[in-house]
């Protein structure tokens, strides 16, 4: 049973793990942001469309909404977290920088983007060149100012590499013009707000400024909100974002006269970061390309940014379906795994179940065959045992009885009572033997001890309740009118317990002997016996199946069988009923309740005969009433159904040919498949008649019928009726109705 379990719990352990295994991404990839704004969400939305290009790749993003503190913070969280590689923005390149280059000491890659360290500790860098950037603007507004003019810039977040790398190439391009005059570079943070109170803060004259340089467009756009006045004043920014608010419109909508495409490309940032874990080539430095954005490019660019976000958006939806497709996949395949396993452990525990109700049916069988074999071994014994003991106690009861004995006073009856009382006790002690082994080992309830010492004793009562009361065995039995010509056949296959049984019965009765079923059932047939006493254990053929033979043979069917039997179980005499025994009395026996048990058979045999001898030679409708009337009355004497019909073809046949006088006895018995004799032993059981005598009572019966009720002669009434001469059916007239044929 343990190997069982541990069984089970490995097959659910294989099944969780593996409904697991499928959710671990490749790569964790830290996003750290400086901000929030539409830049920084545009280049978040592209990094995530990025991924989805890229199995197993999990993006963690933070914002530090301008803060080096907080943006420290993330970071440090970011690494306790677990991550694989770190993209990051930093705010203020002095103070961030420590905690990047801590990161990529830990030989944790680092990617910087858009922004720049202090410090050469980082894996790779990828972003715009903001130099270029600045100067490319001073160039434009110089070509704008055509050399000349007044020229305002507003700083991004002081400390931010693109602000200082801004103003550098800004104030380098510029230089170049002696006509144009940096009127002032206020300091800004990147937000529009930064830029209205940089201005507003100034203490200079800006009436008359031709150009404001924003480092970034929502910088332009609040300068160009302050000085809304200045209605000559040009405004210009960096970014030039395709949505709302973005750098683009402004250009378009005429809030800026230009911008610069700060990129994004956050597919880009991504495809490097994939490179990195994946240990492919990949370059240190990596420049985004720029261009500028003027009022003549504007549209073009806003139009194919809305087509260029439509796709993308069309390609999340698709990302988002087949997201939830391989999600519903994956819940599939953990239930079927677990549904795999469910089954596999349900056929495990049928099996289990199987085979221990199979091992428990083959326990009981083996238990219930032990149990039998000591029965039957203990039944044998008893009988081996009981068969000498009937034959000390039964010689000895009929010895106690004789003249000699009782002559020779108490000394000798006091012996005979010594002997007897010990027999008695033997009879108690196998009894006792047989019930301890019943009550040991037998399960089954139906089956109880049958005492063969009660049921003497019982059995002797109900003798003394049939017979009329008599101090004398030999007088004790009245078996009647039969007493001379009644046979019986005895058939034991132990000679002794026979000629016991001969010494009971002689000078009542005709006895025959046979020593086994088969003798018996040759001798039966023959003799056809009036009744028959039969041992069940014998060698060749067993007394049951004798007795089912017996009731199974035309000839013999009639015949009442006491089984005479050292088994003692009531499971033995049900078992002997059942072969169609109609008596059970078991060894020891008493001589008084076996003469008593023929007597009672016999007497039933003879109420039967007077029923079947007016049946056999009545008319069909008055003998079936007869019949059926005592069949309703089975409590005098039951109508064996075998004998009945045998007794209705019998005179069926009778009738059919009575005008036949050559139909004899041999031509009946073929009829009815029965020897000359046979038929004779048969029919004068059951009905007292032999069928000569039958024939004739037809006859007569018929006869006088056709006197009654035709104008027939008596010499064509004879010779209808199979009288070869009228003479004689006149005598056997007069002989069977007291009165002569010629007085009808
Ligand atoms: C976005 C932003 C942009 C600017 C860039 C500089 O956060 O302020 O407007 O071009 O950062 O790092």
């Amino acid at each position: 049973m343990k190997g069982y379990m541990r069984f089970v719990c490995l097959a659910l352990l294989a099944a969780f793990l593996v409904s697991c295994s499928t959710n671990k991404p490749r790569y964790v990839i830290g996003i750290s942001q400086c901000s929030q704004d539409i830049w920084r969400d545009k280049l978040n939305y592209e990094l995530r469309m990025g991924s989805y290009f890229h199995e197993g790749v999990e993006l963690r993003f933070a914002s530090a909404d301008d803060s080096d503190e907080r943006q420290i913070e993330q970071i440090n969280k970011f690494v306790r977290d677990g991550i694989d590689l770190l993209i990051v923005a930093p705010n203020q390149a002095t103070t961030v920088s420590p905690a990047i280059d801590k990161v990529y000491e830990k030989g944790i890659p680092v990617i910087v983007f858009d922004r720049k360290t202090n410090s050469k500790k980082y894996t790779a860098y990828i972003g715009a060149d903001n130099f270029e950037m600045g100067r490319s603007m001073g160039e434009y507004i110089a070509s704008q100012l055509d050399g000349k003019g007044r020229v305002l810039e507003i700083m991004g977040l002081k400390g931010s590499s693109p602000a200082i790398e801004r103003h550098n190439g800004f104030v380098k391009a510029i230089e170049d013009y002696p006509g144009i005059t940096l009127v002032a570079s206020l300091q800004g943070d990147w937000t529009e707000q930064s830029a209205v109170n940089a201005i507003k803060a100034y203490n200079g004259d800006l009436s008359d400024i031709d150009f404001v340089f924003g480092q970034n467009d929502r910088m332009a756009v609040g300068a160009s909100k302050v000085l809304a006045a200045n209605q000559n004043t040009r405004y210009c920014g960096i970014d030039a974002l395709p949505g709302e608010g973005g750098g683009i419109r402004c250009v378009r909508d005429s809030i800026l006269d230009a911008s610069y495409i700060y990129p994004t490309h956050g597919d880009e940032v991504l495809q490097l970061a994939v490179d990195i874990l994946d240990g492919k080539p990949y370059e240190k430095e990596n420049p985004l390309m720029a261009a500028i954005v003027t009022r003549d490019n504007a549209n073009v660019l806003l139009m194919q940014s809305v087509e260029i976000k439509q796709q993308s958006q069309y390609l999340e939806q698709l990302h988002n379906q087949s997201d939830q497709y391989l999600n519903e996949l994956a819940n599939q395949r953990v239930i079927s795994y677990f549904a795999v396993v469910f089954i596999f452990l349900l056929l495990v525990l049928i099996v289990i179940v199987y085979r221990y109700f199979l091992q428990r049916a083959r326990i009981r069988d083996e238990r219930e065959q032990m149990t039998r074999d000591r029965l039957d071994f203990y039944t044998q014994v008893s009988h081996e045992l009981r068969t000498p003991l009937t034959l000390i106690e039964g010689p000895l009861s009929q010895l106690a009885e004789t003249e000699d004995i009782k002559k020779a006073g108490t000394e000798a009856s006091g012996l005979f009572a010594i002997v007897r009382r010990n027999t008695d006790k033997l009879t108690q002690l196998i009894n006792k033997m047989l019930d301890a082994q019943v009550a040991d080992g037998v399960s089954d309830a139906t089956v109880t001890v049958f005492s063969a010492a009660n049921s003497t004793a019982a059995n002797s009562t109900a003798a003394a309740d049939l017979l009329p009361q008599s101090d004398g065995l030999q007088s004790s039995v009245s078996p009647s009118a039969e007493t001379s010509d009644t046979t019986i056949l005895i058939v034991d296959d132990n000679a002794d317990i026979r000629a016991y049984l001969r010494t009971i019965l002689q000078g009542k009765y005709q006895v025959s002997e046979a020593a086994d079923g088969q003798q018996g059932l040759a001798v039966a047939n023959e003799i056809v016996p009036d009744i028959i006493v039969s041992d069940v254990m014998m060698p060749v053929m067993n007394g049951l199946e004798f007795c089912q033979r017996v009731k199974d043979g035309t000839a013999t069917s009639h015949i009442p069988v006491i089984l005479l039997t050292a088994r003692a179980l009531s499971s033995h005499q049900i078992e002997g009923y059942q072969s169609g025994a109609d008596a059970y009395i078991t060894k020891p026996f008493s001589a008084e309740l076996l003469l008593a048990r023929i007597d009672n058979l016999l007497q039933s045999r003879h109420k039967l005969k007077n029923l079947f001898a007016t049946s056999a030679v009545k008319d069909e409708t008055e003998a079936e009433t007869e019949v059926k009337a005592s069949v309703e009355a089975p409590a005098e004497a039951p109508v064996p159904v075998a004998e009945d019909v045998f007794i209705q073809k019998f005179r069926l046949y009778i009738e059919t040919h009575l005008d036949d006088s050559d139909m004899t006895v041999e031509t009946i018995g073929a009829e009815l498949g029965l020897s000359r004799v046979q038929l004779y032993r048969k029919v004068k059981a059951l009905t007292g008649y032999s069928p000569i005598e039958l024939l004739r009572k037809s006859r007569l019966q018929k006869g006088r019928k056709l006197l009654e009720t035709t104008g027939k002669t008596v010499s064509e009434v004879a010779y209808e009726v199979g009288f070869s001469a009228p003479s004689y059916f006149t005598k056997c007239f007069k002989d069977e109705f007291g009165i002569s044929p010629s007085d009808l």
